[in-house]
């Protein structure tokens, strides 16, 4: 199994923002659509050895896991309405408790901190600071977690230095995450288990 956890600091927590204003008023989300179909999405079908977790402002995290989800497209503007329609059962999230919104995927009201801790796996934050990915060996559960378009803030970067297993960098130029996404698994298609 291949996860990626998703830092989305901007990210919209509630259903109410237009699907034609996915950078601005929706809190980039158009990148976490993106990163979304990177992580799940091949040419003709889809990762059902992965799963990715969207940590949206800290407060909620929606998992989708490839092995269930259904009616995934590949263009941006549907996975945002995917992301949107999923956001719109926030009310029925209570505790740490998932509740599954349609197949596949769920949504639960905690943060980071609370998503990593419940995931198995070696965790790796990606980093172009990191250690080089040709040095290192594939994890068979590889957790891989990223942020968006913002650095991670010193509490996030404190949070990981506790738990990860390793900084790992894809490459010396910093990159947007869907492309780290589809880096990692590349690695993994070549490296790893398939
Ligand atoms: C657009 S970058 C974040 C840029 C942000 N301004 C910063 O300084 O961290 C998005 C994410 O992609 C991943 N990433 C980007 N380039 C990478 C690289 N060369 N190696 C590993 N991960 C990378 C990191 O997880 C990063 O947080």
């Amino acid at each position: 199994m291949r996860q990626f956890v998703v830092v989305g600091h901007d990210a919209p927590t509630d259903a109410d923002f237009p699907l034609s204003d996915l950078p601005g008023s929706a809190g980039r989300l158009d990148l976490l659509a993106r990163s979304l179909l990177a992580a799940l999405l091949r040419s003709h079908g889809i990762r059902e050895d992965t799963r990715v977790h969207l940590v949206l402002a800290d407060q909620f995290t929606l998992t989708v896991d490839g092995s269930t989800v259904r009616s995934l497209h590949p263009d941006e503007r549907s996975a945002a309405a995917l992301l949107r329609s999923t956001l719109e059962n926030r009310d029925e999230a209570v505790g740490q408790i998932p509740v599954e919104t349609s197949p596949g995927i769920t949504l639960t009201r905690v943060g980071l901190a609370e998503t990593i801790e419940g995931l198995k796996g070696t965790v790796f934050r990606l980093g172009a600071d990191g250690r080089s990915v040709e040095e290192v060996e594939p994890p068979s559960n590889p957790i891989f977690v990223l942020s968006d378009h913002r650095a991670f803030t010193d509490d996030e970067r404190a949070l990981l230095d506790d738990v990860v297993d390793g900084t790992i960098s894809l490459g010396p130029e910093t990159i947007h995450t869907d492309q780290a996404i589809a880096v990692a698994h590349n690695w993994l298609d070549r490296t790893g288990d398939r």
